[in-house]
């Protein structure tokens, strides 16, 4: 059995006064949940405040991307030993905002998953394909580049160490989530890939999270799929009270 996962990703959202307000709610009102594993991934900056809220919770914390490098004259970045040792349990990678509009490549990616993995830390891969290329029907095609790509060299017992996110580009933010027929058709040909990359085990034993306009109202459809494990929330996560709905779908 995978246990259902939901992680609030904030994007470059929040002050500290809001950011330290909402884990403040989130904290109490989903205090009694086990069922769930619960995360945020707030701007890097208020990751110590929201950390040090959430001590004695269930709530997890993860950053929203990472450098390659361990230390040294990289500018602006930060490191995966710095994310292990504030205490960050996941890092998204290859998010499609990382993707698209700051110019990540795959090879990034994958030089990313690895340094987590070694560093201890639990990659949410996000894979995902755009509009005209749904339109043209190439979403398989895209989807296993990005996986291959993603994953090119990651040793094969590692692979169950990662958790998959598939957000849809046109999905993100848009209002338009994927139907959960969609959704679940993607979901399923990933976790083929993985037992074909892996093995079945793995394959099996992988989460992968939906993430695309998910919201109170959409997700119980969608986590009723067979191969949907999870949701990847942007705008949903930055009120408490959407999140926590989110949180107890059940
Ligand atoms: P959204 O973002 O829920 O606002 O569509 C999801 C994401 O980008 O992870």
């Amino acid at each position: 059995m995978r246990k259902p996962i939901m992680v609030g990703n904030w994007k470059m959202n929040t002050t500290s006064a809001e950011a330290t307000a909402l884990v403040t709610a989130l904290k109490t009102e989903l205090n009694e949940v086990t069922d769930v594993e619960i995360g945020v991934c707030p701007p890097f900056v208020y990751i110590q405040p929201v950390k040090q809220i959430l001590q004695g919770s269930n709530i997890k914390t993860g950053a929203q991307n990472v450098y390659w490098e361990s230390k040294g004259a990289f500018t602006g970045q930060v490191s995966p030993g710095m994310l292990k040792d504030i205490g960050c349990d996941y890092v998204l990678v290859g998010h499609s905002e990382c993707r698209h509009v700051m110019g990540e490549t795959d090879e990034v990616i994958n030089k990313k998953i690895k340094v987590l993995l070694a560093a201890g830390l639990t990659p949410i891969f996000c894979v995902g394909e755009k509009l005209e290329q749904r339109q043209d029907n190439t979403t398989e095609n895209v989807i296993r580049a990005q996986v291959e790509q993603g994953l090119n060299g990651v040793p094969k017992e590692k692979i169950k160490e990662i958790i998959v996110a598939y957000e849809p580009v046109w999905a993100i933010g848009t209002g338009k989530t994927a139907t959960p027929e969609q959704a679940q058709e993607v979901h399923s040909f990933i976790r083929k890939l993985i037992s074909l990359i892996s093995n079945e085990e793995t394959a099996q034993g992988m989460r992968i999270m939906y993430g695309g306009s998910v919201k109170p109202d959409n997700i119980k459809g969608l986590m009723a799929k067979d191969d949907i494990d999870g949701a990847l929330v942007g705008g949903a996560s930055l009120k408490a009270d959407s999140f926590v709905k989110l949180v107890k779908y059940q």
